[in-house]
């Protein structure tokens, strides 16, 4: 016998017994969000971009710094995770981050995640002839020290090819961790 199905052709028929069989798909397919993660990172492996190193690794040295400076494991994950958005967000890619982190983190590590880009502008920006001080319109928000020193300490520095990071291994029960269960949705689970 197959897998059960709800029988509506249209939502507007939809009975208790059709999404009573949709949640129990649900359920399982949300726990296996870090494998969809770990596979959506794993796609920056080899993607330089004319970086001296891959996006991947730059993800792993990011969140290596970051939880050798003592970070918690949320802090770490974040870093982690911070430019898996350049897959799909060549414009944007810290909204991709932001939107996949935020039922599971703090305002504050998703303040950082959003804006980081900006924040990191100010390495690199002028060199494009932008303005580096773009972040200095957040200069009055409460996470700008915060988000600056992600960027000082975590982001900017990690593009050492001779920086011996931890393997991606070693974060997965981390990442595992902080997507147990999420702390901000609007789906009852
Ligand atoms: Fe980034
Ligand atoms: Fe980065």
């Amino acid at each position: 016998m197959g897998e059960q199905h709800a029988t509506f052709r249209a939502m507007q028929e939809g009975t208790a017994e059709d999404w009573s069989i949709i949640s129990e798909h649900f359920r399982p397919f949300a726990k296996k969000l870090p494998d969809r993660i770990l596979a959506h990172l794993s796609l920056l492996d080899g993607d330089y971009g004319g970086f001296p190193i891959d996006r991947l690794e730059h993800s792993i040295q990011t969140a290596t710094r970051a939880h050798r400076d003592g970070r918690d494991e949320e802090y770490v994950v974040c870093a982690l995770l911070h430019d898996i958005g350049d897959t799909l967000g060549s414009y944007n890619h810290p909204d991709i981050a932001a939107a996949i982190l935020k039922p599971f983190v703090s305002p504050e590590n998703l303040w950082m995640v959003e804006k980081h880009g900006i924040f990191q502008g100010y390495y690199f920006f002028h060199h494009l002839g932008m303005d580096r001080h773009l972040r200095d319109q957040f200069k009055d928000h409460p996470l700008y020290q915060y988000t600056a020193e992600f960027c000082a300490k975590y982001d900017a520095p990690a593009f050492d090819p001779d920086y011996e990071s931890e393997p991606l291994e070693f974060f997965e029960p981390m990442l595992r961790r902080v997507f147990a269960k999420p702390r901000n949705s609007i789906y009852k689970l």
